[in-house]
């Protein structure tokens, strides 16, 4: 099972490169750590084994932050609707997205990163998306609010980008143009 100490923290080079597509069929190693990165976050939200095995709580994780170079994150959250997502995502990509942005108003964190680095982060408001699962089904989902903005920061990752790159340098806190805070 992954712990804090497989998670790579920021300073290591993977978080900064790209990752490369995954082949399918998936090969056992794939498909463990897809199930894996899953489990993480299925752990972390359980308080007590959170609590035994020292997990912090995490909604989203990527495959660069357990150090492999593949094209796939998992998510775990509910919707504003409270409807359960939870999927691994693999060669995800964005097909289309509003051009309005929303923010999260306290910022975002990351399982990478091990400090707290205020300020808001542009997202696109509404997405959609496409990957494939584990078994190789391609799927097509329509995401807004905290779902997309974690799609977004997981597929950052991929990318070898971070939440605070997106961070305005000269002011944090500089209103969005075109934007709403998530939440209203
Ligand atoms: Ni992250």
């Amino acid at each position: 099972m992954i712990l804090m100490e497989h998670i790579i923290r920021e300073g290591h080079p993977t978080l900064r490169a790209r990752a490369e597509e995954v082949k399918f069929p998936l090969t056992e190693e794939d498909r463990k750590l897809a199930h894996d990165m899953l489990e993480y976050l299925i752990n972390s939200q359980n308080p007590e084994i959170a609590e035994k095995y020292g997990l912090r709580s995490g909604i989203g994780l990527a495959a660069n932050q357990i150090n492999s170079l593949k094209r796939m994150f998992a998510l775990h959250l509910e919707d504003d609707q409270g409807e359960l997502l939870s999927f691994v995502a693999i060669n995800p990509k964005i097909v289309s997205h509003s051009v309005e942005k929303t923010y999260i108003p306290s910022g975002e964190g990351c399982l990478s990163v091990d400090r707290n680095v205020p300020g808001y982060v542009p997202r696109y408001a509404r997405i959609t998306v496409k990957f494939w699962t584990i078994d190789g089904e391609e799927k097509k989902l329509r995401l807004k609010g905290l779902p997309a903005i974690a799609f977004q920061h997981e597929l950052d990752h991929l990318n070898g980008v971070m939440f605070y790159d997106h961070i305005n340098p000269e002011n944090p806190f500089a209103s969005v143009p075109d934007s709403f805070p998530l939440g209203d």
